[in-house]
């Protein structure tokens, strides 16, 4: 049976992986992220595109028609958007404490309102039963992420997704979190990864090696799936052992 599926930060990196695993099933894809060109050059067999900035309720509404008109019914909701701030524009003042406003309020529009608005507004277009909510969260909710900001947005999430398990779970609606460590090939740390960064991260897993979108995407994919049906309110880690440390 074909799916709807709709992935938010489907253009690149995580989002983009989990986006060719669906469609690789013959599912019907939805890409969303604000630009448009990044979604329309993804190359996903058969998929829709609709740019929006998450962050904005109004986009969010137009996400919401686009969604009604073409695919009516959401079988997996994907919230992948988000990122650390690394590639957003910079506070426009040097004054400290600005500095800290605007480091908690990216990422808190990133990471959390995205996908709390995403998921609000698509939640009575859900399957049931049999309907899956994902979102991304990280290994910094547990370990920190050096201001504090991005880790607490991504902690905001869990919580979200316990009230929503309990919620939408009499409606056959499983909702679940997955926490990757670090991950390469994707868009995330702009330009702001170096070799000692990387050794470091790759240094603290088990495995002795970066985490790729496709072991995010396919852990998303499996929770997605029919044999998933009893697993909801759960937080999966995917990084390598790396919240142990070495
Ligand atoms: N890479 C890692 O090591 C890592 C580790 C742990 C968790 N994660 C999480 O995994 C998820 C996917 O990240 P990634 O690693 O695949 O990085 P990525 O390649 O930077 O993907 C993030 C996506 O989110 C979209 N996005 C950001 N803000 C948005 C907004 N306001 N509205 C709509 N779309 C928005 C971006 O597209 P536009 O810029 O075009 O909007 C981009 O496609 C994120 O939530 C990230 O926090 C990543």
């Amino acid at each position: 049976m074909t799916r709807n599926i709709v992935i938010s930060g489907g253009g690149t990196g995580i989002g983009l992986a989990a986006a060719r695993a669906f469609a690789a099933d013959a599912d019907r894809v939805l890409l969303l992220g604000r630009r448009a060109d990044v979604l329309e050059k993804a190359g996903v067999p058969g998929a829709l595109t609709y740019a929006a900035d998450l962050s904005e309720p109004d986009d969010v509404r137009g996400v919401a028609r686009f969604v009604a008109d073409e695919l009516g019914t959401v079988d997996v909701l994907v919230n992948c958007a988000g990122g650390a701030g690394y590639l957003e524009p910079p506070a426009g003042s040097d004054d400290p404490l600005d500095r800290v406003a605007h480091d908690w309020t990216v990422n808190f529009r990133q990471n959390t309102l995205t996908a709390a608005l995403l998921t609000e507004a698509l939640k009575d277009r859900l399957a049931e039963p049999g309907g899956r909510v994902l979102f991304l969260s990280s290994i910094a909710a547990y370990r920190g992420s050096g201001t504090g900001a991005y880790a607490a947005a991504k902690a905001g999430l869990h919580p979200y997704a316990h009230d929503l398990a309990r919620e939408l779970g009499p409606r056959g609606i499983t909702v679940n979190v997955v926490a990757p460590g670090y991950v390469e090939d994707t868009e995330f740390f702009g330009a702001t990864m170096d070799e000692d960064r990387r050794a470091r991260l790759v240094a603290d897993t088990s495995t002795g090696r970066a985490g790729i979108p496709g072991d995010v995407a396919e852990t998303l994919h499996w929770l997605a799936s029919p044999a998933a049906g009893h697993v909801t309110s759960q937080i999966v880690q995917v990084n390598g052992g790396a919240e142990r440390g070495r």
